[in-house]
């Protein structure tokens, strides 16, 4: 596919997401445990930062969409200044009219070196990398992000592996439940791609939440609960996955592709 086709695919795919979800935390994100998380773990690593560096941050969410994550952010850090890129116009149409106090959003993509021009100390994709759909492209927006980051920031990386997917797909094949696909409008990252990254001067550190944290979740949701629904059952946001949810710890093995993970720019 060449890259014209590629961004009309993601454009019209993200354009229907707007018109549907509007400005709701399940766009682009329709399980909400998986959304709540998330913002969970995006909150603890700003909090760990700034009493790290004992300062209010400067935090760039590159694709951010609707706007959800910086709202929910801009709650909980009203000191702090906030940018915004997206790409899709209807999208960023959504997070702008939020009007967020000292938030700045642009219509920009990651994949041009000047998609943004200033510096910031954190920056976050949350599931924008997987929608490059060229591996070349995925890694030109990490050198391009890891360029706007201050020496000694931090990169919130939350984004689909290959690896966890497989794992998945081994369990329900178990249970013969059909293989999981990657969504048309999506291509995973994988281990050699992290160990590429590794280049651009971004370092890996643990995060503060487990980085397999949706795992049990996973399992619960996409194995447990598809293997004994019998016909006619519900099928999402059903009480059953949440009692496991509440039964079971989280971060129990490598079955969710979602990953939380977290770089350090030296
Ligand atoms: C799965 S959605 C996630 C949106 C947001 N981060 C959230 O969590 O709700 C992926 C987002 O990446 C945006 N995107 C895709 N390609 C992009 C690019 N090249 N530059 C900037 N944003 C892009 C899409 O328009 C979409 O809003």
């Amino acid at each position: 596919m060449n890259t014209k086709d590629y961004d009309d695919l993601i454009l019209g795919h993200y354009k229907k997401i707007a018109a549907n979800f509007k400005d709701l935390s399940t766009s682009s994100m329709e399980d909400r445990y998986v959304r709540d998380k998330e913002i969970e773990f995006i909150q603890a690593e700003l909090k760990r930062e700034r009493s790290l560096r004992q300062k209010d941050l400067r935090v760039l969410d590159v694709g951010c969409g609707n706007g959800y994550t910086l709202s929910e952010i801009k709650k909980n850090f009203p000191a702090f200044k906030l940018f915004g890129v997206e790409f899709t116009p209807e999208l960023l149409e959504i997070a702008i009219s939020r009007n967020l106090t000292d938030v700045e959003i642009f219509h920009k993509d990651v994949r041009t070196a000047d998609f943004f021009l200033e510096e910031v100390d954190v920056a976050i994709t949350e599931r924008v990398i997987i929608n490059i759909l060229h591996k070349k492209d995925q890694e030109t927006a990490i050198i391009n992000i890891a360029a706007k980051l201050k020496t000694g920031g931090l990169y919130i990386m939350i984004e689909s592996f290959k690896e966890p997917l497989v794992e998945l797909n081994l369990a329900r094949d178990e249970m013969s439940l059909t293989p999981i696909a990657e969504s048309y409008q999506n291509i995973y990252l994988n281990e050699y791609f992290v160990g590429r990254i590794k280049k651009y001067g971004l370092e890996e550190i643990n995060p503060v939440m487990p980085s397999n944290y949706l795992s049990s979740h996973f399992f619960n949701s996409r194995i447990i609960h598809n293997a004994i629904r019998p016909e006619g059952g519900k099928v999402k946001h059903t009480r059953l996955v949440g009692f496991l949810d509440q039964a079971f710890p989280p971060a129990i093995g490598n079955y969710s592709p979602i990953l939380f993970r977290v770089f350090r720019k030296v």
